[in-house]
């Protein structure tokens, strides 16, 4: 297991909130991958509740970067796990102030999760946001996904990454997130997926999924993963493949 999903385990692993393990596993594998990339930038959380999500991204901050955490009410369970810490600010508001806030004007985050309203005027103001606040190689990582819940943050989405299609691309989808970065970012973050995800997602305790790309650029840049019940480690690609291979 790498470092840094064992101390969010360790520490967090009690915290009520959603959160699913292929997340957690994803998350730690990509953020220890820009670790790894020398990248630095704050990190910023839209959406925090008990701060099951946010507990990893406290444990990935490195020498001299920020966690910001944004939510309309800071429960009395997230302000125990973080207040007080010195790299890390509580931020008691909605999101959609955040672009009026100053002290936010210039910073750059390499991480963005976005998990607060799921209403889709609030997670384009989010999503919008984030996009003028990308550090190099960020990336911006969407709740509820495909969700059948929330079918407007799918959409909401979609809408997002047509109305940038220039500048943005949707590298992974999976454990019911998205996964962006800018253009330039997509090939390293597909060789990743491709090269690396696989063997630390098992060393992450996650050994069981399959990872899809199962249409080739220019139609879809997305790569897919899902748990797949005990079938190990499996590489899908095009249908038509008689061997898998994973097309970006
Ligand atoms: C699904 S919960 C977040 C879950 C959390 N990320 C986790 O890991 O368990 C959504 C949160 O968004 C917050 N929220 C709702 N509207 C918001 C807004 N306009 N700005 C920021 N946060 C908001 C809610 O108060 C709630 O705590």
């Amino acid at each position: 297991m790498t470092a840094l999903i064992d101390s969010y385990r360790t520490i967090y692993s009690d915290v009520a909130g959603w959160f699913n393990p292929l997340s957690q596993a994803v998350w730690s594998a990509l953020l220890t991958e820009q670790a790894r990339l020398g990248l630095s930038g704050d990190i910023l959380e839209i959406g925090v509740k008990h701060g099951k999500s946010a507990g990893m991204l406290a444990c990935a901050l490195q020498e001299g970067e920020r966690l910001t955490l944004v939510d309309t009410v800071i429960t009395e369970s997230a302000r125990s796990l973080f207040a007080g810490k010195l790299n890390i600010t509580l931020r008691e508001m909605s999101s959609l102030a955040l672009k009026h806030t100053p002290d936010l004007g210039t910073v750059t985050f390499r991480f963005i999760h976005i998990d607060g309203n799921h209403l889709a005027s609030f997670v384009q103001n989010d999503l919008e946001f984030a996009r003028d606040h990308m550090a190099p190689r960020a990336v911006i990582c969407v709740d509820d996904f495909f969700s059948y819940h929330y079918p407007q943050i799918t959409f909401t989405t979609l809408e997002f990454l047509s109305r940038h299609r220039h500048e943005m691309s949707i590298f992974l989808a999976g454990g019911n997130k998205a996964y962006i970065c800018r253009h330039p970012d997509y090939r390293p973050y597909a060789r990743w997926l491709i090269e690396d995800v696989p063997e630390t997602l098992a060393q992450n305790g996650i050994a069981d999924f399959n990872l899809y790309k199962s249409a080739r650029a220019p139609e879809i840049s997305c790569f897919g993963i899902a748990p797949n019940k005990g079938q190990g480690v499996v590489i899908k690609g095009l249908d038509t493949d008689k061997e898998p291979k994973l097309y970006y």
